[in-house]
């Protein structure tokens, strides 16, 4: 089978934000607990992080990291992790059925994520709390001082502002899930409300206000469209979560998830600039996709049942060869949006729905997925081109008709450097590739890594943590304008040219 595209670099769609690279840390199962945070690790830190886990961390730093939820977030007491830790509270976790010690709180966090190269992009309760409670954390963490929350920080060993640009109205708040969910007009009163009021605290920050929490909700659409009509003025962003998995034996499907992320996107920046449109503003809201990933949902049903325990091991997917097939191409859609879509966060940073596992008191590991994250947040840089592909196409049951090659490329204008990552989903055929590179004389062939296996169900594991990794492409040429690339079946690859 053969694919083509051409890169030019007059065909730009947008710069890249590197906060499309964002991960996402919730206080859920052992993400912080046993996860960031374990002080009797034989690697911890001096404030009690894992330095093993913090060397994989580092390596794929995420520039921002969402806290402390998701779910967790609509039932947190935020005072509850300041403060001298002996004093702070155990409290009931409703989201996650868990005992929440508060061992790791605000200060903790974004002193951390400061040390990763990460900033905070923090989530306000709205869903047990409200206006004051939100102000309250953002007077805390940003204003510089002489006010009962800011001096309260000073006195909590944080005499700096912690400056956290970015902040996250609720989690979700349309879910039957959540806790303290709202209709989308209470939900749209109440983060109007609560954005206005968080501006005057400080006019600095941006916020996300929350679309629905995936697109098969009943009220996707009129959920973001009433929401944007009351917040348009007040709001930055509107969040997307979407998280995918192979139902059954139906893996063409599965590998078609970028086709479905693509259309999902493209729906919300529909209702945005609807919504825009009636309102006749100037502005455009921007989409923060901030939970992403392949989460087999179905294998988890029932853990709601589960008993009362501390940081229990919850949804501690292994991840295979395909799963990071589908990671990597979920990233090549993202980056098709990069006009619109500024923020995403794969969900979450370690052991939950992870690319980082760790064992209590035991080694820390990369999973599959790490590598397609960690390859395209350090290649895919600078602005993203149109490359218009042309080749095969398959039927899939969910999908209908997608391509075989899925493929975006970045140009790095400071290096020069133009990285093209692609995805062939057929699972059994090669697929030779070639880009017309007519526009970029005198190229050369920089580096190249594919990941592709004869086991696609391959995992990484405590045992066996590098049984799936990244390895140079075999057949990269370039001729007369052209590179020729031959990308493996299920195959997920990256090069890069000069
Ligand atoms: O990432 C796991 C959970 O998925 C989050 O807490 C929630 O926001 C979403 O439903």
């Amino acid at each position: 089978q053969r694919a083509s595209l051409t890169i030019d670099l007059a065909f730009r769609i947008a710069d890249v934000d590197p906060r499309l690279y964002g991960s996402f840390v919730e206080h859920m199962g052992r993400c912080v607990y046993t996860g960031i945070y374990e002080p009797h690790h034989a690697t911890a830190d001096g404030d009690g992080f894992r330095g093993d886990v913090a060397e994989l961390v580092r390596e794929l730093a995420p520039p921002i990291l969402r806290y402390p939820g998701g779910n967790f977030v609509s039932g947190y007491t935020w005072e509850d992790g300041i403060g001298a830790r002996e004093n702070r509270p155990r409290r009931l976790d409703l989201a996650w059925r868990s005992y929440e010690t508060n061992y790791v709180g605000v200060d903790e966090f974004t002193r951390w994520a400061r040390r990763m190269g990460s900033e905070p992009l923090m989530a306000v309760n709205l869903g047990t709390r409200g206006i004051d409670a939100a102000c309250n954390l953002l007077e805390y963490a940003n204003h510089p001082g002489g006010t009962y929350w800011s001096d309260l920080r000073r006195r909590n060993g944080t005499a700096e502002p912690h400056g956290i640009r970015l902040w996250c109205l609720g989690n979700e708040m349309d879910g039957p899930w959540q806790i303290g969910r709202k209709t989308a007009e209470e939900y749209a009163r109440l983060a109007a409300e609560t954005a206005k009021a968080m501006r005057r605290v400080d006019p600095s920050i941006e916020l996300v206000a929350c679309g629905s929490s995936h697109q098969r909700m009943p009220t996707f659409g009129t959920w973001e469209a009433t929401v944007l009509r009351e917040t348009y003025d007040l709001v930055d962003y509107v969040s997307l979560h979407s998280y995918y998995e192979q139902r059954g034996d139906d893996r063409a499907s599965f590998l078609a998830s970028a086709a479905n992320m693509d259309r999902f996107i493209e729906s919300v920046v529909a209702t945005c600039d609807h919504v825009r449109g009636l309102l006749q503003r100037t502005k455009r809201i921007n989409l923060s996709f901030d939970e992403w990933n392949v989460w087999y949902q179905s294998k988890f049903s029932g853990e709601e049942a589960l008993d009362w325990a501390e940081h229990p091991r919850l949804i501690e997917q292994e991840y295979s060869m395909v799963d990071a097939v589908v990671v990597g191409s979920l990233l090549i859609s993202l980056l098709r949006h990069a006009d619109r879509v500024k923020i995403a966060c794969l969900a979450q940073l370690v052991n939950v729905i992870a690319p980082i596992r760790s064992e209590p008191g035991g080694p820390a590991w990369r999973q599959t997925t790490y590598y397609p994250y960690a390859l395209t947040s350090r290649h895919g840089r600078g602005s993203v081109l149109r490359v218009e592909p042309a080749g095969p196409t398959y039927e899939t049951s969910w999908m209908g008709e997608v391509p075989v090659m899925d493929a975006t490329a970045v140009h790095d204008e400071e290096t020069g450097t133009v990285t093209l990552f692609a995805v062939n989903r057929d699972q059994h055929q090669p697929l030779a590739l070639s880009v017309d590179v007519r526009s970029l004389p005198n190229l050369e062939i920089g580096e190249h890594r594919a990941l592709f296996d004869d086991d696609p169900d391959a995992t990484n594991t405590a045992d066996r943590p590098d049984r799936v990794t990244p390895t140079r492409l075999a057949d990269v040429q370039v001729t007369d304008g052209t590179v020729t690339v031959v990308l493996p079946a299920l195959s997920w690859n990256m090069v890069s040219f000069a």
